[in-house]
């Protein structure tokens, strides 16, 4: 899949600025189950997958930096010692963010120049953005041997996040696209940031992807919303994170704050929950179980954390018509982007088929379908791999 992508980046780099580069790959992920726990210390279950980034990346002569995003058409240039935030939504701000956190930690980083290019649809909840900032930070990295381990790189991606895209994401997608394992996921605790890997071959069923094609508008500020409610009701336990509570804890303070909130935190008490029967299902072979907790999961995403949209409660409920798809649900953050489903391997063309005419009869707009390969995390492209994939 990352065939396209790497010559268009390297024939761009070899075109403006004459070098050969070092080429990265940073992938997007998927999440089995475990949404919006992450920013709660508790457990999320994601994998890295074969879509990302690809970024072609080398020290430049000039006294400024140019960056240049192909899906954009966009080139910009900057100054290191003058680096601040672009215009809000732009994709600027991954790659100025990732620059602004590694000045903070008092590294000194050359003029550099950088090609990019993806293919994950932004808004597919598939985590462009982290495959974004970590190739970045890796290139960076690499590039000026600045001796971050990969955990401290993925909490550079993630402050660039916080800071200069003003999404204050947990840390799931950073971890899920550095740290991704060929044909695993990770069962990963957000508290101690260890991961358990599992081997993933779900022999008769498949997970398939189907993106709403939607975004909705003011998904940041509902995100950043949820984190804060999550954060509020933390406060009034006296706890550190939702993932000390149980629900007995919550019934207790039930009068103390909203109801709305009071169903927030109550989701997040049971995701957690279900996100560690998930890897237990997983462990027994019991794709039945895991299923229904992936169903359970939407269940709480749109009825009680409220981050789900009309487009993705439709597919997912086209998903429980069908007595082939064992699980489905809403991925990432919310309010568009795609759902996940777990669907017998023999039906998978029929369903998608089916959805697919559903979907455009009512939306009058296609979704798109996703069969993605799990993959190995934000990784330098070896120049001879390189040149076998022209
Ligand atoms: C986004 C964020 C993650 C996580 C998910 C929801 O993808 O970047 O940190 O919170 O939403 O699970």
């Amino acid at each position: 899949m990352i065939k396209a992508l790497l010559n268009d980046v390297k024939e761009t780099f070899a075109e403006r600025f004459k070098k050969e580069p070092l080429l990265i790959f940073s992938p997007g992920r998927i999440n089995i189950i475990g949404e919006h726990t992450d920013y709660n210390d508790g457990f999320v279950f994601p994998a890295a997958v074969d879509m990302g980034v690809v970024a072609a990346i080398h020290k430049s002569d000039t006294t400024y930096c140019t960056a240049i995003a192909l899906d954009f058409d966009s080139t910009i240039v900057f100054e290191l010692d003058k680096i601040k935030p672009s215009k809000e939504g732009s994709w600027e701000n991954y790659v100025l963010g990732v620059v602004a956190e590694i000045q903070k930690q008092g590294k000194v980083l050359g003029n550099f120049n950088i090609v990019l290019k993806g293919n994950i649809p932004e808004g597919a909840g598939m985590s462009s953005s982290a495959a974004l900032e970590n190739s970045v930070t890796l290139g960076l990295n690499e590039l000026f041997q600045l001796g971050f381990s990969k955990e401290e790189m993925i909490f550079i991606s993630q402050k660039a996040e916080h800071n200069y895209v003003g999404v204050k994401c947990g840390i799931m997608d950073q971890y899920a696209s550095m740290f991704g394992i060929k044909d695993h996921a990770l069962h990963l605790d957000c508290r101690t940031i260890k991961a358990k890997p599992y081997h993933i071959d779900f022999k008769d069923h498949r997970l398939v992807l189907i993106n709403t094609n939607v975004k909705h508008s003011l998904s940041t500020s509902a995100y950043n919303d949820r984190r804060a409610a999550c954060e509020l009701v933390s406060k009034v336990l006296g706890i550190v994170a939702l993932r000390d509570a149980s629900g007995a804890d919550l019934e207790q303070i039930r009068d103390k704050v909203s109801e709305e909130n009071y169903q927030k935190a109550l989701y997040i008490v049971q995701e957690t929950g279900r996100t560690i029967q998930a890897a237990k299902a997983i462990e027994n072979n019991d794709l039945e179980t895991l299923g229904q907790l992936i169903y359970q999961s939407h269940e709480g995403l749109s009825k009680q954390y409220k981050v789900s949209c009309e487009e993705l409660d439709f597919l997912v409920d086209r998903a429980k018509e069908n007595p082939n798809v064992i699980g489905a649900r809403m991925m990432g953050g919310g309010f568009g982007g795609c759902t996940i489903n777990l669907v017998t391997r023999t039906s998978v063309e029929a369903f998608v088929k089916s959805v697919s005419a559903a979907y455009a009869k009512k939306f009058n707009k296609d979704c798109s379908v996703y069969h993605v390969a799990l993959s190995d995390g934000t990784h330098i492209i070896d120049r001879t791999i390189a040149k076998q994939l022209q």
